[in-house]
């Protein structure tokens, strides 16, 4: 039997587990969450659309503890706080490091042959994080931002260009943060190189808006951060591994050499398969984009190697 579990029931957890339900690719997808009732009734009221969508795939909620998700083929990692207007992910790294150790402890146990992907905010920290904690193989455990980044700076050029987003071809790598690094020359429209489609300056706000990506929609929003989006990424993520596609995406992946990198989680192109990251693709980037990418390395990877100290 295959099953998928998402640790937190809020608003990513909840539509990570709605969309991996509708693709309908496990037998069971488990919902945890600390607070009482919440996994358990959204597990049944999901359970309930199955009659009109289609799925089989069975929702279990659970709130009292961490037995039904044993067995898991993979864990995805929503708990924690989102940020609220004027912070930063950053402003994160202390609530939610406490938060991410202790369920990636707790899920381990049952499941420790899983691939865990990671969401929660700081992304890059506590992707880093739960590895340090579970001590699984760096391939077994990475981190999703890049494909929701992608995806914005993918619709961001789609609307600029009026072309529908599956003519475009774009790429984010880097951190999910002050250091992501939107790739240009990686972008194409209707199959034309990105800068024969648009002025330098129409990209360089492209690509601004895109690395604001996440803190336009708090601003919006008010309560919360943006889930839709993510959990697509997620859920895509999730797929990949589960049915061993090694299909390329753009992921936080441990970084042993690529690009010039050592020793970091990071936001770079990779192939997914049913251990997690099966390898890291090397692009040809331009001398900018590298510089950007060894910058990005270098802000997070100061953090990264402490943060089990916030535990
Ligand atoms: P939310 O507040 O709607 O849900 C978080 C859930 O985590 C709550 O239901 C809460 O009860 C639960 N939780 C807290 N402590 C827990 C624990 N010890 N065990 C189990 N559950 C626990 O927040 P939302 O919108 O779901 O965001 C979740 C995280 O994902 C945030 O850290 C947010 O910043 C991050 N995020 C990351 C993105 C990315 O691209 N990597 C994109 C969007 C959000
Ligand atoms: C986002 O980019 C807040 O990380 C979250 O939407």
């Amino acid at each position: 039997m295959s099953k998928i579990t998402v640790v937190g029931a809020g608003k990513y957890g909840s539509t990570t587990a709605q969309r991996l339900a509708e693709m309908d690719i496990v037998q069971e997808v488990v919902l945890t969450d600390i607070v009482e009732g919440l996994p358990e009734g959204i597990a049944l009221d999901m359970n309930q659309s199955g009659a009109i969508e289609g799925f089989d795939t069975l929702v279990v909620g659970q709130s009292d503890g961490y037995e039904k998700t044993a067995g898991s083929d993979v864990v995805v990692i929503t708990a924690g706080l989102p940020r609220k207007p004027g912070m930063s992910r950053m402003d994160l790294l202390e609530v939610n490091a406490k938060i991410v150790g202790d369920v990636s402890r707790k899920v381990l146990d049952g499941s420790p042959d899983a691939v865990f992907i990671v969401v929660s905010n700081p992304l890059d920290e506590m992707t880093a994080l739960c590895r340090q904690v579970t001590g699984l193989a760096h391939p077994r455990v990475l981190g999703q931002a890049g494909m929701l980044d992608t995806a914005r700076f993918t619709t961001f050029i789609a609307w600029e260009c009026g072309v529908p987003a599956r003519e475009v071809q774009a790429l984010t790598l880097g951190s999910h943060g002050d250091t992501m690094v939107p790739v240009p020359s990686a972008c194409k429209v209707g199959g034309k190189p990105l800068p024969d489609v648009l002025s330098s300056d129409a990209i360089d706000a492209l690509v601004q808006r895109t690395r604001d990506g996440g803190a336009e929609i708090v601003g919006l929003l008010k309560t919360g951060s943006a889930y839709y989006a993510p959990s697509s990424a997620a859920a895509a993520m999730v797929q990949a591994v589960i049915t061993d596609s090694g299909v390329q995406m753009p992921v936080c992946a441990w970084v042993t050499g690529e690009y010039g990198i050592s020793d970091v989680y990071l936001g770079v192109p990779a192939l997914l398969g049913a251990g997690g990251v099966r390898e890291i693709v090397e692009l040809d980037l331009t001398g900018e984009e590298l510089g950007n990418l060894k910058g990005a390395a270098d802000a997070v990877r100061a953090k990264q190697s402490d943060v089990a100290s916030l535990l």
